[in-house]
């Protein structure tokens, strides 16, 4: 798994601190950020001690816990709780990773950092605003488009051409990768990032579109694709196991093919 430093901010201080109930024996503690841009206030981080003999094994039971029963305000994104929907994105012990997936008793000894995808903006707490991810997903036109007339029935795929799309089509969009990656980091108004050209490059792949020319042509910029720098962090954070990296590499090299 990556690790990276998060961004520092002076400006995070020290905020509450809940202790464990009387009689707890088997106490996790939290360090949670906590921040709401609409009240004028600095951010902070929270101090949570949870009794890890009345909580799940995920980290995301434990939040869920801290919010039932200790503090209601503490707000995050969560639906499917089983690494399908990508929404519990976060930061969890300096890699980002589904809280949902992420064991309590994989992570090292000691308090638990728990923080929003770095370097996005926050609406609240650990929720990041991913408008601007979505914007970018909707550009690159994430749908099979095709200019041969329609058959009787569907579009057929051979055995050989389906296995080109693994690797790709499980891609969650949770947003682990592109902001685990300095190039998104310091160029995401105009750098596509890995999970947006993962997601270019499962719609280049699939044998039954028949806009690959358009497709390349809407990547071909100094910017859009060509920020990737091999770095990798996207493959070694992403909690799903894919490689957007290798991905991307996969367009260059078509790119280049179609140039000569
Ligand atoms: S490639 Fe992996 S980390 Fe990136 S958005 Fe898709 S599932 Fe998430
Ligand atoms: S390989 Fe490319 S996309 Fe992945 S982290 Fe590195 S620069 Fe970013
Ligand atoms: S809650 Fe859906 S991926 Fe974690």
């Amino acid at each position: 798994m990556a690790e990276f430093s998060l961004p520092r901010n002076s400006k995070v201080k020290k905020g509450k601190h809940w202790p464990a109930p009387q009689g707890a024996t088997r106490v996790r503690r939290f360090q949670v950020y906590r921040w709401n841009p609409d009240d004028g206030q600095n951010p902070q981080v929270d101090t949570y001690e949870v009794d890890l003999d009345k909580c799940g094994p995920m980290v995301l039971d434990a939040l869920i816990k801290i919010k039932n029963e200790i503090d209601p305000t503490l707000t995050f994104r969560r639906s499917c709780r089983e690494g399908v929907c990508g929404s519990c994105a976060m930061n969890i012990d300096g890699t980002n990773t589904l809280a949902c997936t992420r064991g309590m008793d994989e992570l090292p000894g000691g308090d638990i950092k728990v923080y929003p995808l770095p370097h996005m903006p926050v609406v609240k707490d650990l929720v990041p605003d991913l408008t601007h991810f979505y914007a970018q997903y909707a550009s690159i036109q994430p749908w099979m488009q095709t200019q041969s007339p329609a058959p009787d029935r569907e579009r057929l795929q051979s055995h050989e051409d389906r296995v080109k799309l693994d690797g790709l089509y499980e891609c969650i969009l949770c947003a682990c990768c592109s902001t685990a990656c300095p190039s998104y980091w310091w160029n995401g108004d105009r750098y596509l990032g890995p999970a947006v050209l993962l997601q270019a490059y499962r719609w280049i792949a699939d044998s039954r579109d028949e806009m690959t020319g358009e497709r390349l042509d809407n990547l071909e910029d100094p910017f859009r694709l060509y920020r990737c720098h091999t770095i990798m962090n996207c493959a070694k954070t992403c909690p799903k196991g894919l490689n957007p990296g290798k991905a991307i590499g996969e367009i260059k090299k078509l790119m280049v093919e179609r140039r000569t």
